[in-house]
């Protein structure tokens, strides 16, 4: 067997030979392979995992300087991935997004991003101390969904910014929309700028030529995987991978160190090794049965009335240049009813949990997980969601907002002026003061309504009265507000 053999588990074998090996442990974790450990937990848990629930000791190599089985382990993903370099994480995407902008940028330093952007982002903004320059992500009016950016807005947002350092990306969406990356990566190398992707929700792209084109394949210059969310590893189990050379990968190791616990759970790691021989040795058989499981799963959803499940029709549409088919987004509007009512009906009365709903929409996914059994529990709970509904179920009527109000939530004020930088306003002092009163005032605060999930005002930004108009009739109409500390917004946190 070759050193990259890909069905190789390095760091697995690792855990498990020390196991074998019969060692008498005198060190962390306290519980002592699980005897320890209270049976109430213990029992309900099982042997094995807290076996190999141990710390980086002689053999078990460590994740912060790895020089043994991590790194084969490591080796093995980068090949799998198409990448130059892989590193595993145990503090998922977010880690990861934290990690490429404190390598990339410097403080002061112009980034590109959509005002969209996971959270990680604006919390890696704060730790980078980067300025931002928003992009514009692409808006389905019909939907009421976010997409991708477009080449030509991120060909704008360099003409515009032609000192910026990086363009951080997200694709796939939650939405499963892809962006053109390739076109996007030409744009971005041509100026000499960096290209990093938030790919958490792209594991498995690299392994089936149906699924849209990964960012590693894209040439994108580094990219984060949250594994956990959509392949067989574990909660927070997440990698970061790198090509080419324009990522100081010195300093991206010096910034995992930062992040990284001198404790990570050491199963986490060997979720990631594999996961990843997984989907190395059988990863294009088991995604084409996953593609296959949530194609059936579309058309029979489509086939209810007042149900749409978005899919690869959307493709070829602004921010739409490729579309995941295992995300499965069930469109409920027409049923009257919000997807957060139809969320928690689904899950109360039919024992269905979606992992996301918004506004409008319940956000699934089909994964190598699922089986036919699954796939009907899913369509029939909607179906009877729909059907419960059309007959004016008592409990369904009970809607959270009008349905109607929300198309105006779409016309967004303009993006605020940014003062100072994310960083800067999030260690400042603050003082508070009241909301309808903080027109000129900057503020050190995100206010982000859903929908559209997109934030108002972000740390740093002054506050107009344009912004206070538009939040307070989206307060008025029964809007949730998310980021700050008052979500009434009755009052602000701004600088002094
Ligand atoms: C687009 C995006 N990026 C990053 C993250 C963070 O990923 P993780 O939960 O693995 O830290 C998420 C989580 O939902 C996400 O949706």
């Amino acid at each position: 067997m070759s050193r990259l053999d890909q069905s190789n588990t390095p760091y697995f074998d690792a855990l498990r030979d020390y196991v074998n090996d019969g060692v008498v442990s005198f060190h962390t974790p306290g519980h002592k392979h699980g005897v320890g450990m209270h049976p109430l937990l213990r029992d309900f848990i099982g042997d094995n995992i807290l076996k190999i629930d141990l710390t980086q000791v002689l053999g078990l190599d460590d994740l912060s300087q790895p020089e043994g089985p991590i790194k084969l382990a490591h080796e093995l993903a980068a090949a799998a991935y198409g990448a130059d370099h892989s590193y595993f994480l145990v503090n998922g995407s977010t880690a990861g997004n934290q990690a490429m902008l404190m390598t990339a940028v410097r403080p002061g330093d112009t980034v590109l991003l959509p005002r969209n952007s996971h959270k990680s982002a604006l919390s890696a903004l704060i730790l980078s101390g980067a300025r931002p320059v928003y992009l514009k992500p692409e808006l389905d009016h019909e939907l009421f969904v976010d997409h991708a950016v477009t080449p030509a807005t991120v060909e704008k947002g360099l003409r515009d910014e032609p000192n910026a350092v990086a363009v951080f990306l997200t694709s796939p969406t939650y939405y499963g929309a892809t962006a053109d990356l390739a076109a996007i990566a030409d744009i971005v190398h041509a100026r000499g700028k960096l290209l990093l992707v938030d790919e958490a929700w792209g594991p498995h792209l690299h392994f089936h030529p149906a699924l849209p084109q990964s960012a590693t394949a894209a040439k994108a210059d580094a990219c984060v995987n949250s594994t956990h969310k959509l392949l067989g590893a574990m909660s927070q189990a997440a990698m970061l991978h790198v090509v080419g050379t324009r990522i100081d990968t010195g300093r991206l190791e010096a910034t995992l160190r930062i992040f990284a616990s001198t404790s990570p759970q050491l199963a986490l790691l060997a979720s990631l090794d594999v996961a990843r021989m997984q989907m190395a040795t059988e990863g294009e058989t088991l995604l084409g049965r996953a593609l296959a499981l949530a194609r059936d799963a579309r058309a029979r959803l489509n086939a209810i009335p007042g149900i749409y499940c978005m899919g690869p029709e959307q493709i070829g549409r602004p921010g739409v240049a490729g579309y995941d088919e295992t995300r499965i987004v069930v469109h409920v509007r027409e049923l009257g009813m919000t997807g957060y009512d139809a969320d928690r009906i689904l899950r109360e009365r039919y024992k269905v949990q979606f992992d996301l709903a918004d506004h409008f929409n319940l956000v699934g996914t089909i994964t190598i997980g699922d089986t036919e059994r699954s796939v009907d529990a899913l369509v029939s709970a909607i179906a009877a969601l729909a059907k419960g509904r059309s007959i004016g179920d008592g409990e369904q009527a009970e809607l959270g907002v009008p349905v109607s109000r929300h198309r105006d939530a779409y016309s967004l004020p303009p993006i605020p002026v940014a003062v100072v930088t994310p960083r800067e306003a999030f260690l400042s002092d603050y003082v508070e003061v009241p909301f309808i009163e903080s027109a000129g005032r900057i503020c050190v605060e995100v206010i982000t309504p859903y929908p559209p999930g997109i934030p108002i005002l972000c740390p740093g930004e002054r506050i107009t009265d344009e912004t206070i108009d538009y939040l307070t009739r989206e307060l008025r109409a029964g809007i949730h507000i998310q980021g700050p500390v008052d979500d009434s917004l009755r009052t602000v946190r701004v600088l002094p």
